[in-house]
C-alpha cells in the first residue's frame, strides 16, 4: 500500500468509524449471531491474490458487524463498561502508525517518557499517594489488563516475602494470599500462574454490603502464622465486579502493615471515580497500598487496552521481573538513568499505549473527565431511585457510584426471564450476578455517550417486560 493509497483508504476507514458511531443506536446492542455463524460466512481458504481495500472494508459491514456486540452503544449497561472516545481511537491509530515497540527506553525514548509523565499526572489527578510518583520511590506503568497488573503485584509480593528466593527455587507451598469472596476472578487466575496455589488463597468473608471483613482477615492471618505459613499478599477491591462493594482499605492496610504483607488495591473500574473529589472517600486508606491498579479502558474513555499500575517501591518490582540478556544491553540501560518498562511487566514487547491516554486527558481536560464521571454517577443514582419507587423491584446492594444491582421480587426465574427478554430485544444489554445466592440484575452506566434518555428508556423497557414476565 503506497502512502497515497494509505491516505485514501485511511480516510474511508475513519469515515466508516464516524458513520458507525452516528448509527450505533440502530443496531441490536447484543449481537444476535448464532455460534459458528460468522465463521460460516467467511471463505474457507485465504485469498491467493490480494484483494482491493474497498472489498475488505465492505466485508466489515456485511460479515463482521452482525457478530459485534456494541460495547460503545449508549444502551450498553452490561458487565463493567469499556468505553472509548474519539481522541483515544485516534491516539491508538497514531500508535499503530508509529509502530513502536517500547520494551526499552532506547527503543523509543518518547514511548517510555510520555508514559512515565502521564502516569505521574494520574497520581495527582486521582489524588493517589506521592510514593506512586516516578520522582519518588515508586512509579506507574501501563499494562494490557488489570489481570496482568495484579499478577505483577503478586509476583513482587511473593519475592519480597521470600527475600527473592522463590524466583530461584520456586514456591514451597507456604506462601498464603488473601482477598475477599467478592474478588475478581483474575486474582484466582493470578494465584495459579504465580505458583502460590489455590489451596493457599484465602477468600475472606464479607459483610452485608459485600465488603471484606477486616476482623476475619486478621484472624485468618494469625491462624496461618501459627500454622507456620507465610502470609505474603492481600488484595482489596474498590468497586467489586458483582456489586461495586468497596473494601475498607484503611483497616486492611493497617493489618498488612502490622504483618509486613504486600497490600494490593484493585480499582479496575471505580478508580476513575477518584478524579472527582466528592468520590475520593472510596479511596480512603489507599495510602497504605504497596500497589494499585485501575483501568482507563473501563471508565476513562480510553479504548481497550490500557490498565494503569502503580507501585510504591519500584525496586521490588524490577528485581522480581528483570532479566537482561546480552542482546538487550545498551548504554542507556547501563547508565541507570532511564526506565526500561520491560522490567515492569510480564511480556517483553509493549505498544505505545500512553499516546491514547495522553490524547484523552488533553482532549477532555481534568474538568471534562470529571463532568462525564459525575453525569454517569447521577444517572445511576436516578435509576436506583426509580427501582426503589417501584414496589415490584428492590435494590440488591448499596449504590456507591455508577453500578445498580437490583432485582424483581418475583425470584430467580423471573429475573433471568426478564433479562433474557430485554437482551433479546436488542434495545439494551444488561448482565447478572448472584448476590447472597440470588440472581441479581446489574445496570452499569459508563458508556461515553449514554444520556438521561438512554437510562430512562432502559427503565421503561425493564418495567414493560416486567409486566409481561409477571
Ligand atoms: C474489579 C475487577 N478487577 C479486575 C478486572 C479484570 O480486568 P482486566 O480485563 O483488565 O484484566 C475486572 C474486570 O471487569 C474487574 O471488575
Amino acid at each position: 500500500m503506497t502512502p497515497d493509497e494509505f491516505r485514501r483508504h485511511g480516510h474511508a476507514v475513519v469515515d466508516w468509524i464516524a458513520d458507525y458511531y452516528a448509527r450505533i443506536e440502530s443496531y441490536p446492542v447484543l449481537s444476535r449471531a448464532k455460534p459458528g455463524q460468522i465463521r460460516a460466512s467467511l471463505p474457507a481458504n485465504p485469498p491467493a491474490r490480494g484483494e482491493t481495500f474497498d472489498a475488505i472494508l465492505g466485508d466489515i459491514e456485511k460479515l463482521i458487524v452482525p457478530g459485534i456486540t456494541h460495547w460503545q452503544s449508549p444502551s450498553f449497561f452490561a458487565f463493567f463498561c469499556a468505553n472509548a472516545s474519539g481522541p483515544a481511537i485516534l491516539g491508538d491509530l497514531l500508535s499503530s502508525g508509529l509502530g513502536v515497540q517500547g520494551m526499552l527506553w532506547a527503543t523509543s525514548p518518547a514511548c517510555t517518557e510520555l508514559e512515565t509523565h502521564v502516569l505521574d499526572w494520574l497520581v495527582g489527578m486521582l489524588a493517589l499517594p506521592e510514593k506512586f510518583l516516578s520522582t519518588s520511590t515508586g512509579g506507574g506503568v501501563i499494562q494490557d489488563t488489570a489481570s496482568s497488573a495484579s499478577l505483577c503485584a503478586l509476583l513482587a509480593a511473593r519475592e519480597r516475602a521470600t527475600n527473592y528466593a522463590s524466583n530461584r527455587r520456586g514456591c514451597d507451598g507456604k506462601l498464603v494470599a488473601y482477598t475477599s469472596t467478592q474478588t475478581h476472578s483474575s486474582i484466582e487466575k493470578d494465584i495459579r500462574i504465580a505458583g502460590v496455589g489455590l489451596d493457599n488463597l484465602r477468600l475472606i468473608e464479607v459483610d452485608e454490603n459485600f465488603a471484606m471483613r477486616p476482623g476475619a482477615l486478621a484472624q485468618q492471618i494469625a491462624a496461618d502464622r501459627r500454622a507456620g505459613l507465610t502470609p505474603c499478599f492481600v488484595c482489596a477491591t474498590i468497586g467489586t465486579t458483582s456489586s461495586n462493594a468497596i473494601d475498607p482499605l484503611s483497616e486492611i492496610g493497617r493489618i498488612c502493615r502490622e504483618n509486613n504483607i504486600w497490600f494490593h488495591v484493585d480499582a479496575a473500574m471505580s478508580g476513575t471515580a477518584a478524579l472527582c473529589p466528592e468520590f475520593r472517600h472510596t479511596h480512603a486508606g489507599v495510602e497504605f497500598a504497596d500497589s494499585y491498579v485501575f483501568n482507563p479502558h473501563k471508565w476513562m474513555f480510553t479504548n481497550v487496552d490500557c490498565s494503569c499500575f502503580f507501585v510504591a517501591d519500584r525496586k521490588a518490582l524490577i528485581q522480581t521481573l528483570s532479566v537482561l540478556p546480552e542482546y538487550l544491553r545498551n548504554q542507556a540501560t547501563e547508565s541507570g538513568a532511564v526506565i526500561d518498562y520491560r522490567d515492569w511487566q510480564v511480556p517483553l514487547g509493549r505498544r505505545f499505549r500512553a499516546l491514547k491516554l495522553w490524547f484523552v486527558i488533553r482532549h477532555y481536560g481534568v474538568e471534562g473527565l470529571q463532568h462525564h464521571i459525575r453525569r454517569h454517577v447521577e444517572l445511576a443514582q436516578q435509576f436506583a431511585d426509580w427501582v426503589k419507587a417501584d414496589n415490584r423491584f428492590e435494590l440488591a446492594a448499596p449504590v456507591p457510584l455508577n453500578l445498580v444491582c437490583f432485582r424483581h421480587k418475583g425470584g430467580d426465574e423471573v429475573n433471568q426471564g426478564l433479562m433474557d427478554r430485554l437482551n433479546r430485544s436488542g434495545d439494551l444489554y444488561l448482565t447478572h450476578t448472584k448476590l447472597a445466592n440470588r440472581t441479581t440484575l446489574r445496570l452499569c452506566v459508563g458508556q461515553t455517550n449514554t444520556e438521561a434518555r438512554h437510562v430512562e428508556r432502559a427503565w421503561k423497557r425493564i418495567q414493560e417486560e416486567a409486566t409481561r414476565v409477571a
